[in-house]
């Protein structure tokens, strides 16, 4: 199939690429190139005949019609997106422009290249979301795809309502969509401004690793290359409309997850005291969502799919990535906010 991808130089889109290249996928990756944005995340697929980089922003209409004139996708794949929660907190504008306007305008261009080609069947906007569109649960239940929406944020209601766009695309005008919502990701390539990164980097530095409140906010983690194969499987089997919950069935309390990395440094790269000691209490996030937790039943029944790692095998291929790849982390601690604490509502 010939892709366009969408926020393919960022953490899970980068991801997206490299499988979609290795499977033997053409991939025309869109990026603006963001602070978030690393292109030596697909140095590897840039070698491959099959890719193509543009470097555009998604809410440039003109650019993103000739995108679809130009390479002529039979999908596209949307993951270009602001979304880091702190970063919404003190600056939401540029949520509601790429997370709103962005994918109105992609929705835009793709409905008027897909009408132009006489509405093929086969054609899919594929919407990549995130569980936080359904809120905080208590300590218990899971969210489903039924589940009503109720963001708390400002990243999580941008991308609510971008879901609800491409929702209203499909019933009004017939644009074949399907869309995913998946828990938190970690693994290779993540930027050194969340939660995993931060740890092992500041962990690594003899730093404080940093605990909002009491660290008893729960998330359901998934290894970054499991949700790309998820969504390489949604976007080839899901049905046309349909939405897709993708978790890992691996949930943990923040200081669980950080405890569980603290051990596997002491394993791989020993300090002169156990990493756990360097953990700290700081403030916590306004509005910090309590607990996610996905029911991934659908996506397994329906579509036979279920991740291929546990939560500590990803996590320890996670960390000696890190450990083998100071050059990629070094170039993007310099950039603006990182290593900074955001988002505590003071701005
Ligand atoms: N990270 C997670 O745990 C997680 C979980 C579920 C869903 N998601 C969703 O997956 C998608 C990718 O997340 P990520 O963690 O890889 O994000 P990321 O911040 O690492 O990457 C986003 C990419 O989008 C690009 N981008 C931003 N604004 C753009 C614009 N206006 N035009 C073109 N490109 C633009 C950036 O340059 C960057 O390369 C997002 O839609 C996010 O909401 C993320």
């Amino acid at each position: 199939m010939k892709l366009i991808v969408t926020g393919g130089a960022g953490f899970i889109g980068s991801a997206v690429v490299r499988l979609a290249i290795a499977r033997g996928h053409s991939v025309i990756n869109i990026d603006k190139l963001t602070y978030a944005a690393c292109l030596d995340n697909v140095a590897e697929a840039t070698k491959s005949p099959s890719y193509t980089f543009v470097e555009a922003d998604i809410c440039d209409a003109a650019a993103m019609t000739a995108a679809f004139e130009t390479h002529r996708p039979d999908a596209i794949m949307h993951l270009a997106a602001e979304s880091h929660v702190d970063r919404s907190i003190d600056g939401p504008g540029a949520f509601i422009e790429t997370n709103v306007i962005g994918t109105y305008t992609l929705l835009q261009a793709a409905r008027q290249y897909w009408e132009d080609a006489g509405r093929p069947e086969g054609f899919r906007f594929h919407h990549i979301s995130t569980d936080e569109v359904f809120g905080s649960l208590d300590a218990t239940g899971q969210f489903t795809e039924e589940t009503p929406y109720d963001p708390r944020s400002p990243y999580s209601a941008s991308k609510a309502s971008s879901d609800h766009l491409v929702r209203a695309w499909h019933e009004t005008y017939g644009l074949p969509v399907v869309l995913t919502n998946c828990s938190n990701n970690y693994g290779p390539y993540h930027f050194p401004e969340k939660l995993v990164p931060v740890v092992i980097l500041n962990a690594l530095a003899g730093k404080p690793l940093p605990i909002y409140g009491t660290g008893s906010n729960v998330r359901d983690w998934l290894y970054v290359e499991d949700h790309a194969d998820a969504l390489l499987k949604v976007l080839a089997e899901g049905a046309v409309g349909r939405s897709y919950n993708i978790g890992g069935e691996n949930e943990r309390t923040n200081l669980e997850l950080v405890q569980t990395l603290c051990a596997i440094l002491d394993d791989l790269r020993p300090g002169p005291a156990p990493y756990a000691d360097q953990i700290t209490y700081v403030a916590d996030r306004p509005g910090h969502d309590a607990r996610y937790a996905i029911d991934p039943t659908r996506i397994r029944e329906e579509l036979g799919w279920r991740p291929s790692v546990t939560v500590e095998e990803g996590l320890r291929k996670t960390v000696q990535w890190y450990l083998d790849n100071e050059d990629w982390w070094r170039a993007l601690q310099n950039r603006d906010g990182v290593g900074q604490r955001l988002g505590t509502g003071t701005k």
